[in-house]
């Protein structure tokens, strides 16, 4: 017998594994010495994820007070059935977005349209595709971040859209098979936190919300839910647990979201699977401890799409918009909607929590100016039909659907641009390139350097790898305009030079391969690895690659045309890194460039660096290790609990990527932050400058506010009932009642619910505050500049060039990393002349987490800076004193 939502009440509070699993207040662990980081070889607790309540109200911290004074005066208004509206959505494809909430028509607010993807607009046509996250960490250039954020903000805007489902800092990388690392920027926590940051804030300046997500630990595809896992013939009860360890958080996963909710993002999404056992989408150590209490988050939590999987557990613990809204897709049935208006009703959640989830969403929407930029809603996510039903799944409402509205502006120029300044130099015997395009004979191999002979849109969400990588798979997608492929780019380049050129698409026509290879001056071999979201396989990867090697015969071809031709250079584009060891020793192989995934013109961004227009200046963004061993974690892809949760340990703590390979002592093949140019850059005259080093961090103290409410709502549930004129749509999500006895109400919701009431959890009263908080982002003196560290940057080569100067921190304990990165700077430098790269270390920069006080703190071990152009070449040093 199931139970409904409101009738498991405190008295029938059971700990259970999967809400927050233990009602003890200490953190996994807290056994570990004060001032020692903790030992990555110890086990991950991951019996529990202790419980946090109640869940923090937003009061309009930072900068967000103007934001909620508007929004708490909207909300005001609002009656309780207009509340609800607000935070749960109507179903899958009962609109027009991929997401859309309930609208309040009296008010003329509009259902809120929630649309992928983190490369633009999702769904839809004559929108630009940019090129991936992981593109942009190659360029280490905020500005470009920025730009390309404000672009595909402009271009939702444009549609409609009110929130950009992007950008990605979950997965952040741990393991670099994991299918959607390319969404998100690099494992390095710092690299993907400040370029987050630049997203998110270029993205709110064109009016539109941003979404962080996926929060947080969601690093595979494999068994991140449940029901999609069954599909691929893997049953279990309960998605994967993500274990994690405290200080693990905090200075890996948790860092790139404190930069965005400091940042200002409006929103941020929970992600599929479980946290410590604990599912990310009511863990309220995860949502209310950490992202509200802690980093001081003041927009709104949505659920990934059908990750919510309570209706009152996940309310209380910090959820604040369930998406799409239903429990299952086009069930009908949420565990919102209706179960809301009976739990608010028979005060199973409070009005403040309800008053405090519409605030949070009504204040992002005010926060990035949506009162003054928002527009109808012109295009349809399930058909490109231009006309159709509004109501999609119901086949209601046949109407206008798809203005076909062009929204890329200029765009196609900033993706050119982030294009080649994306692409990594690995390798450049003898000057090979830049090329002339005057060479006699060139030749260009690949299925990657061709069309999709399907076309570019031809896989549904780019589920296939036919043809040049311009985007990998998933929700993270969007619909090309046009892909111009690299043999385009290139053959264009040498008949303007009355130049010979011909190639071979075909990956597998050996002979063919052998003959052109041996003709050619010079080889140009576009080789690819793909990946993607785990709803489609490709070629038996379920989102996750099953290894490192390249696709599509890659490494049969580049080691055929090498064999031939002494002048083959090879491109690589890949959703990560892959296994190029061989190559890089390869003498015939005089050049290696990493192009990601570039996006719509992928051949012109690669044929200005092979040309020479562009002095290639991208670094990798990860490390190219010579084994997958190397990278010290992988993946699961067999359960490992029979039925129950599959369960990952995050181990290896802090250890991902280069700080790894650095712990292990293995030698990478192309290291992260390593990157060539055209010309050559010399590292001098380190100084340190001691900004303040006798301030005391301080812990925040006090108390927050009581939580407020606004407005009220009448106790007579027969005013809850469907109004008795309205036409209601099939399998549309409604707040409105069936029956006015809210346990027969709630039979007819028609949803079981596991949902139980914590103590605590209804609390209204002022809370104390965290001792690691106090603002976004967290406690804001862990943003005090302490040092300030410049070196000259002089370009020793001929020609104009860029650099990116990193700077690195040895925080000394012995179970710290050898370095971790800190600070860069995209620096453009003319022949013969210098520049100065300038950084400031922050107090967060050289501060570990201390699971017990729950704060930062800086240990006594010996601070050291390294100064240079990559992870592993670090000419200057210095210790902070
Ligand atoms: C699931 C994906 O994980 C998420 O990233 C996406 O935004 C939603 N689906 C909506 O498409």
């Amino acid at each position: 017998m199931w139970l409904a939502p409101f009738l498991l009440l405190a008295t029938s509070f059971v700990p259970s594994m999967q809400q927050d699993g233990n009602t003890s207040t200490t953190y996994p662990g807290a056994t570990y010495p004060n001032a020692v980081s903790p030992d990555p070889d110890a086990a991950v607790d991951a019996t529990f994820s202790p419980p946090y309540y109640p869940s923090p109200w937003g009061t309009g911290l930072g900068d967000w007070a103007s934001a909620y004074s508007k929004a708490t005066a909207f909300v005001s208004q609002l009656t309780l059935i207009e509340k609800i509206n607000l935070t749960t959505g109507v179903g899958w494809e009962g609109e027009r977005c991929v997401g859309q909430n309930g609208a309040i028509p009296r008010l003329g607010f509009r259902s809120m349209c929630m649309q992928d993807s983190p490369v633009g607009v999702r769904d839809t046509d004559f929108n630009s595709v940019f090129p991936a996250g992981v593109n942009i960490a190659a360029t280490f250039d905020r500005g470009l971040a920025y730009a390309r954020g404000q672009a595909m903000g402009a271009e939702h805007q444009m549609k409609g859209s009110d929130v950009q489902l992007g950008p990605v800092a979950g997965p952040l990388g741990r393991s670099p098979e994991g299918g959607r690392n390319w969404e998100g920027f690099s494992p390095d926590p710092v690299l993907t936190g400040v370029l987050i940051a630049q997203t998110i804030q270029g993205i709110q300046s064109s009016g539109v919300i941003a979404c962080a997500k996926h929060f947080i630990g969601n690093e595979q595809e494999h068994f991140r839910q449940s029901p999609e896992s069954a599909g691929f013939g893997f049953i279990f009860n309960d998605s994967l647990s993500s274990n994690i360890d405290d200080v693990t958080l905090h200075e890996l996963y948790l860092w790139p979201f404190a930069d965005a909710v400091r940042a200002g993002v409006g929103s941020v999404m929970c992600s599929y699977q479980q946290v410590n056992n604990s599912y990310a989408c009511q863990n309220s150590h995860l949502i209310n401890y950490l992202l509200k209490g802690e980093l001081g988050f003041q927009g709104f939590l949505m659920s990934d799409w059908a990750a919510q999987h309570s209706g009152v557990s996940s309310a209380l613990a910090g959820l604040d918009m369930t998406m799409p809204g239903d429990t299952v897709f086009d069930s009908g049935r949420s565990y919102w909607g209706p179960n809301m208006t009976i739990a608010i009703l028979n005060g199973t959640i409070p009005q403040w929590r309800l008053d405090d989830m519409v605030t949070r969403i009504i204040a992002a929407w005010y926060y990035v100016g949506r009162d003054e930029t928002s527009i109808p809603i012109n295009f349809d996510s399930w058909t490109l039909d231009t006309y159709g039903y509004e109501y999609f799944y119901a086949d209601m409402g046949f109407t206008l659907i798809n203005e076909h509205v062009d929204v890329r502006q200029e765009h196609a120029d900033l993706i050119r641009e982030i294009g080649s300044a994306s692409t990594v130099l690995l390798k450049n015997i003898n000057n090979t390139l830049p090329l002339t395009g005057k060479e006699k004979f060139t030749a260009v191999f690949g299925d990657d350097a061709g069309d999709n002979p399907y076309g570019p849109n031809g896989c549904s969400d780019r589920g296939c790898d036919n043809g040049t990588l311009g985007m990998a798979w998933g929700s993270g997608s969007a619909n090309f305009p046009y892909l111009v492929t690299p043999e385009t780019a290139i053959q264009n380049e040498i008949l303007s030079n009355n130049g010979v050129f011909q190639s071979i698409t075909d990956g597998f026509a050996g002979m063919q391969v052998q003959a052109l290879a041996g003709q050619a001056s010079v080889a140009i071999v576009f080789v690819n690895v793909d990946s993607g979201e785990g709803y489609i396989d490709v070629d038996g990867n379920i989102g996750d690659r099953n290894n490192l090697t390249l696709w599509k015969n890659g490494d049969v071809l580049v080691t055929n045309v090498s064999a031939l031709c002494n002048n083959t250079i090879l491109v690589i584009h890949s959703t990560g890194p892959v296994l190029i060891g061989n190559y890089s020793s390869n003498p015939n192989i005089t050049a290696i460039l990493w192009a990601g995934v570039p996006g719509e013109q992928s051949g012109n961004s690669i044929a200005d660096v092979l040309y020479g227009r562009v002095n290639p200046s991208a670094k990798l963004p990860f490390t190219m290790a010579e084994t997958r061993e190397d990278y010290g974690t992988d993946l699961l892809y067999i359960p490992n609990e029979g039925t129950g949760a599959p369960q990952v340990n995050f181990s290896e703590g802090v250890f991902i990527d280069y700080r790894a390979l650095d712990r292990a002592n293995a030698t990478p093949v192309y290291e992260f932050g390593f990157g060539l140019s055209y010309t050559s850059f010399s590292y001098s005259n380190l100084e340190v400058l001691n900004v303040d080093n006798t301030s005391v961090y301080t812990p925040t103290t006090g108390f927050t506010t009581a939580a407020p409410t606004f407005g009220g709502f009448s106790n007579d549930s027969a005013d809850y009932l469907f109004p008795a004129n309205m036409t209601q749509v099939p399998y549309y999500i409604y707040p409105y009642l069936n029956y006015t006895d809210l346990e027969t109400a709630a039979n007819t919701t028609g949803y079981g619910d596991n949902s139980f009431v914590i103590p605590g959890s209804q609390d209204g009263s002022p809370q104390p505050l965290l001792a690691a908080g106090g603002a976004p982002g967290g406690n804001p003196e862990l943003y005090d500049v302490l040092y300030q560290v410049t070196a000259t940057i002089t370009n020793t080569g001929s020609l104009p060039g860029a650099e990116v100067p990193q700077l690195y921190v040895s925080l000394g304990g012995p179970y710290d990393p050898n370095i971790v990165l800190r600070g860069f700077e995209k620096l453009s430098v003319q022949p013969s002349m210098s520049t100065t790269f300038t950084v400031d270390i922050l107090r967060r920069d050289i501060s570990n987490w201390d699971t017990v006080s729950q704060n930062w703190f800086i240990s006594n071990y010996t601070k050291t800076v390294y100064v240079g152009s990559s992870s592993r070449t670090l000419p200057l040093s210095a210790t902070l004193s």
